[in-house]
């Protein structure tokens, strides 16, 4: 029996073989932005436990956007080759691998989230490298710690879109079967999004259209340099988590927006506009962030990713046979558990065996079982 979870999806030209994806999650591992051996072991082993989807962390397109000072990039042709092994690894070994692309900016410059993740102050980025560097819709810092970010040009906003772009066709030439926007977490787009953090009087402000204006621009011009055979992904925070900020009914609008310019899947996640994220409107219990990916494809009808406590393969089953969303993506129980779609597998389709597993490793599992249920069927006894 096939369960919904191991149902494939087709998206444009690429199939996934089921629909569990590995969520971005910061390694802090990437010295120059360069992928390296962490990646290539770090990623490579969500492959070899079975996800159909591994999306890479948050991948700076350019060297002011980097959330922390080792964070993968993507913003210079030298980082395609090392993303080309880690991505040439992960489909060997049978899954497919995308892209998150981000410019953190007035988020830019923390420590990395074992440090606690705090805001560096101007002198220690500066000293890091000078490249590194705040910016934003408008001079409104991040919150308490943060320093008041750069208030974007023009010129300075079709750069970044530039960079976007430029960062999508390296990594389409490193390989990536998607790209994933990062338009989350209180980063550049969502900074934008807010009306807390815009308060610009041009094009790219005012009202919910002006703040969109960045979203849609970017997922456009992205979209007309990816390659039309190969999806692309926005992760969003369905609410923003500010007092007064984006909300459910504004990325409603947003994703019919996006939608309209080619993107194909809607990673719902939330929060992370400040600090206080105290005014989600969901406890944060198990799958909390699930009824967000079903008002969003009820209402746009757009794949959807639901995240956030997906944690037991019971429950991933229940979020797409209840039709809250198309995929399910695991971040932290992924790396309590690498091998945790051939577990989900083994529990929801045990008659399915061991088919799916590698096949350097299959033949001993089997073998292994058999001699386990020989075992049980002694004990019976
Ligand atoms: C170590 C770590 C790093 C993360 N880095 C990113 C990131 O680079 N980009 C992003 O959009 N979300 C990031 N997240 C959030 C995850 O993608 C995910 O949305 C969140 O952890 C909730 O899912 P979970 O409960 O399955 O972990 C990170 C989470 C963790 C635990």
């Amino acid at each position: 029996m096939v369960t919904a979870l191991f149902q494939p999806l087709r998206i444009r030209s690429l199939v996934l073989k089921n629909r569990i994806v590995i969520a971005p999650m910061m390694q802090h591992a990437a010295p120059g932005g360069f992928a390296n051996h962490w990646h290539l072991v770090h990623l490579g082993k969500f492959a070899l436990g079975g996800a159909g989807l591994i999306i890479t962390e948050s991948t700076a397109v350019s060297p002011v956007g980097r959330i922390g000072k080792d964070d993968a990039g993507l913003w210079e042709d030298a980082h395609i080759q090392p993303w080309r092994e880690v991505v040439d690894f992960v489909h060997q070994s049978g899954s497919a691998i995308g892209v998150q692309l981000g410019h953190a900016g007035r988020k830019a410059g923390s420590k990395a989230l074992w440090d606690g993740g705090q805001a560096l102050t101007p002198e220690q980025m500066l000293k890091e490298d000078p490249r590194w560097a705040r910016i934003g819709p408008s001079p409104i810092p991040a919150g308490p710690g943060w320093s008041i970010p750069e208030a974007m040009s023009i010129a300075a906003i079709e750069k970044v879109i530039g960079e976007f772009e430029s960062a999508a066709r390296r990594a389409d030439a490193a390989g990536f079967d998607t790209v994933e926007l990062h338009f989350g977490h209180g980063y550049l787009v969502t900074s934008f999004l807010s009306p807390v953090s815009n308060k610009r009087t041009d094009e790219y402000g005012v009202n919910r259209e002006g703040r969109m204006k960045l979203a849609v621009d970017l997922a456009s011009r992205v979209r007309a340099v990816w390659p039309k055979e190969k999806p692309l992904w926005c992760r969003l925070s369905v609410v923003d988590g500010a007092v007064d900020g984006w909300g459910e009914e504004d990325t409603i609008q947003l994703v019919h927006r996006l939608q309209s310019v080619g993107v194909d899947v809607i990673d719902c996640s939330s929060g992370g506009l400040t600090e206080q994220t105290h005014a989600l409107p969901v406890a944060r219990g198990l799958g909390f962030q699930v009824p967000f990916a079903r008002r969003v494809k009820s209402e746009t009808g757009v794949i959807t990713q639901a995240v956030g406590m997906i944690i037991d393969a019971h429950q991933a089953e229940d979020i797409l046979t209840s039709g809250s969303a198309d995929l399910v993506a695991i971040g932290r129980e992924a790396l309590f558990d690498p091998y945790w779609p051939l577990h989900a597998q083994w529990a929801l389709e045990r008659d399915t065996g061991f088919a799916d597993w590698h096949i350097r490793h299959k033949v001993w599992l089997e073998k292994r079982q058999t001699f386990l249920d020989s075992l049980s069927t002694h004990s019976d006894h």
